[in-house]
């Protein structure tokens, strides 16, 4: 019993092992980044180097400010980041894989599951393409409340 036990758990770290290479960031290993097109004003909301790495737990939701704590800040808003970040081209973040949100991921085979909601281009309309109450439904309680609370 005590073997299976140790096997099942060898096997569970392995498998962990292979996500966290798949998705372990480019620059970190010396990998070149596909070119970004340069984002719109002086800088970013934060420090480059610090958006490179850390997006992703700014925008998830604002999981840590916005879910738990009911603050929903701009700063680090969805909406802005489009703003300054649609391509010329295409006029989107993510519709062409040169667009500046897909150019990376596409690269590092992250798929977002954001744009589901959200529009890639600014300017769109503030609400997400779905309705509240299918996603009410699908999401949690407590996402569902703070979104209730936003379109108050
Ligand atoms: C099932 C639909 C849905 C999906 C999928 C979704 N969102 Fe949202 N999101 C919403 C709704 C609804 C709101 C609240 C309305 C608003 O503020 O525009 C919201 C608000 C936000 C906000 C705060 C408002 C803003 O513009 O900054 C951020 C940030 C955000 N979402 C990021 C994301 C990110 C990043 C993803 C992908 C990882 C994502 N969302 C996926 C529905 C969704
Ligand atoms: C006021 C305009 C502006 C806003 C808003 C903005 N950015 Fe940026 N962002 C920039 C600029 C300009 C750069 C390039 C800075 C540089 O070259 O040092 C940049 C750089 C970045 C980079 C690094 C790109 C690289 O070359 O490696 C990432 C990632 C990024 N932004 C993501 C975001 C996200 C996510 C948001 C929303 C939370 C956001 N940005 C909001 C202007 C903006
Ligand atoms: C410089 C490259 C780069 C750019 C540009 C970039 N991302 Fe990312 N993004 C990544 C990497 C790499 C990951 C995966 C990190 C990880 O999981 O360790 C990621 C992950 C994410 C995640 C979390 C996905 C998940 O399911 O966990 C979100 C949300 C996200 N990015 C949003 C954006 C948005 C929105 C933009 C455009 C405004 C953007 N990113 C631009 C490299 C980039």
């Amino acid at each position: 019993m005590a073997r299976l036990a140790n096997w099942l758990r060898l096997a569970a770290m392995i498998a962990a092992a292979a996500i966290t290479a798949a998705v372990s960031f480019p620059a970190a290993a010396g990998v070149d980044l596909p070119t970004l097109e340069k984002g719109k004003g002086e800088k970013c909301v934060e420090d480059t180097q610090y958006m490179r790495k850390n997006h992703m737990d700014l925008l998830k939701h604002h999981r840590d400010d916005t879910m738990r704590k009911g603050i929903r800040t701009t700063k680090h808003s969805l909406k802005k980041c489009i703003e300054c970040h649609a391509s010329e081209k295409s006029g989107s973040v993510a519709a062409s894989k040169e667009d500046f949100c897909a150019a990376c991921h596409s690269y590092v085979s992250v798929k977002l599951d954001c744009w589901d909601c959200h529009a890639t281009k600014p300017g769109k309309s503030p609400q997400p393409k779905v309705g509240l109450a299918p996603l009410k439904a699908a999401v949690s309680p407590l996402l569902a409340s703070s979104i209730n609370g936003a379109s108050k």
